[in-house]
């Protein structure tokens, strides 16, 4: 998988964005203010993380998805492998991330790629999503922040 930026006048591909975030709105929102990274094999897009700078120091994934033909087959761990590079490049202190508590299986793979737990939202996704969102046999109610420290 060959991973890049997209270029601003390059669509990204909302399917799998959406993938990750039901509301469009929220995702159109960091996009919008976000980079884009796509993965493609073949000259097609089977991956996508978003990042973006929400404190001087910080960088957050706001948003990351691969095509679910392709799970399972380590490229998850291979976006965010770029990520943590390209943010460490970049001088970074932090590289950021949220999900939900019901998300169990993202939650061990951000915990494998070396994220701590640093806190909880608690019932953000109640405030910011219409519907309620079941995985797993829970709701999703908070959010579960985890961090990777750059040594400096
Ligand atoms: C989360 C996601 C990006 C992971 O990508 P992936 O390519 O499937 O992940 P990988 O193959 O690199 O898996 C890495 C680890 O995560 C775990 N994992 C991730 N998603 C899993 C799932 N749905 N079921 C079981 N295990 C999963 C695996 O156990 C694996 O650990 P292992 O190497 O010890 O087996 C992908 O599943 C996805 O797009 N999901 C839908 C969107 C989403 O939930 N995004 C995150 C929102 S917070």
């Amino acid at each position: 998988m060959n991973i890049r930026k997209i270029n601003h006048d390059e669509d990204p591909p909302w399917g799998l964005l959406e993938l990750a975030d039901p509301s469009r709105m929220i995702v159109e929102s960091y996009v919008r203010n976000g980079h884009v990274y796509v993965g493609e094999e073949d000259g097609e897009i089977i991956g996508v993380y978003v990042m973006k700078e929400t404190e001087k120091v910080v960088m957050e994934i706001m948003n990351i998805a691969v095509d679910e033909s392709f799970q399972g087959k380590g490229l998850g761990k291979r976006l965010i492998s770029h990520a943590i590079q390209e943010t460490s490049k970049q001088g970074y202190a932090r590289l950021e991330i949220g999900t939900g508590n019901s998300s169990i299986h993202q939650l061990k793979l951000y915990q494998q790629c070396g994220f701590r737990i640093v806190g909880i939202d608690f019932d953000y996704f109640v405030r910011n999503y219409d519907d309620p969102i079941y995985e797993n046999g829970l709701l999703c109610r908070d959010m579960i922040r985890l961090s990777y420290i750059f040594e400096s």
